[in-house]
């Protein structure tokens, strides 16, 4: 590996303005061609990231003009360099996705070498088809939007659908949280299991938990009557005494998760426990996971859980970092990314 000694950096927020400053003046190994930066949605994430890879967060100041204009100043020297920029586009999304778009456009212009957009949670992905008249695709311009910025690769998880991968017409590394979530269950040990799958979409991602962890296979039928509001109409499977792992990509207002909990419920199941890689946690979501007969709902820190979603006992957070940092030191030294699933 390549690398020197340099001074240490930590970095500090500084009140409430998104603002980084050096501290500390021990030494370590650092790698000064990789640099990593965080866009202010998911801050933690970033620094568990450069905890992993023991580097420090890029420097960066990101501050608005008096009008509401967003503006970013890289503050580490970046030229030649292999850059990431960390920033799930969760909400606020539109907020987080022109700081994305900004922040690729300042790398660009400050001569890094290589780009790579680092979106744990890619937000626009369920809009990905004209299924009616008079509507966009807004997924597709987000992709358009990212790769005219600067982004030179994407590294993104549990994309909602694996063809928005063909959105993009530079490389896309698409990693899973199936990784972090089939281990945490594993390790859990629950017998007599039944993986449900809350919908059809979820089938393959419900039987590859199935197969990993040893259980039987289930689908739930469900009606979608608007965006907020699902139905979980029929089961196909048994589900009688039995524990049941639920696993979904998203849990946006939990109506999905929560219709089918209370379905495999009437229908006998013990535990219910739920699997999914981005906890979105829309408003109401918070009031149905409260009143679900869901005994632990386990997200990732793809997206920060707000104070209000703290305050639910039953939502347990695991962290993607150590993926998303392995990942990226294969990427930096042109490494295979798509071993790291060999075992999935
Ligand atoms: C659907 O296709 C997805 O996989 C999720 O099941 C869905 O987006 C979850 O949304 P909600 O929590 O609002 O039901």
């Amino acid at each position: 590996m390549q690398g020197q000694w340099f001074p240490k950096k930590t970095w500090i927020n500084l009140g409430g303005k998104t603002e980084w400053k050096r501290k500390g003046k021990s030494k370590m190994f650092l790698n000064d061609n990789l640099k990593i930066f965080a866009g202010s949605s998911n801050v933690a994430l970033a620094g568990a990231v450069c905890k992993y890879l023991g580097i420090p967060l890029g420097g960066a100041k990101i501050d608005r003009f008096p009008d509401g204009e967003k503006v970013i100043r890289v503050e580490d020297d970046v030229r030649g360099r292999d850059c990431f920029v960390v920033q799930s586009t969760c909400r606020p999304v539109d907020e987080h996705l022109v700081e994305l778009l900004i922040y690729l456009d300042c790398l660009r212009r400050a001569s890094a070498r290589r780009i790579t957009a680092v979106i744990p949670y890619f937000g626009y992905a369920r809009q990905d088809r004209k299924d009616e008249g008079r509507v966009p695709i807004t997924a597709k311009l987000v992709a358009n939007l990212i790769t005219t910025a600067g982004a030179d690769r994407v590294l993104a998880i549990d994309l909602h659908a694996h063809q928005l991968q063909g959105f993009f017409d530079i490389p896309v590394d698409h990693l899973t949280a199936e990784l972090v979530l089939s281990k945490y269950f594993r390790d859990k040990k629950i017998g007599n299991l039944t993986v449900v799958s809350p919908d059809v979409g979820n089938m393959k991602i419900a039987s590859r938990y199935a197969s990993h962890l040893g259980g039987e296979l289930a689908i739930v039928h469900k009606r979608r009557v608007s965006g907020s509001e699902v139905e979980a109409q029929e089961i196909i499977g048994e589900v009688e005494g039995r524990n049941v792992l639920m696993c979904d990509d998203i849990i946006a207002t939990a109506g999905t998760v929560c219709s089918a909990a209370e379905l495999v419920k009437k229908r006998g199941a013990e535990k219910i426990y739920v699997g999914a890689a981005h906890g979105v946690l829309a408003s109401q979501a918070l009031e149905r996971l409260r009143n679900a007969p869901i005994d632990e709902v386990v997200v990732t820190d793809t997206i920060p859980l707000t104070e209000q979603a703290k305050k639910i006992g039953s939502i347990k957070v695991l962290s993607v970092s150590a993926m998303l940092g392995e990942a990226i030191k294969r990427i930096h030294r042109n490494e295979s990314v798509s071993s790291l699933f060999n075992n999935l």
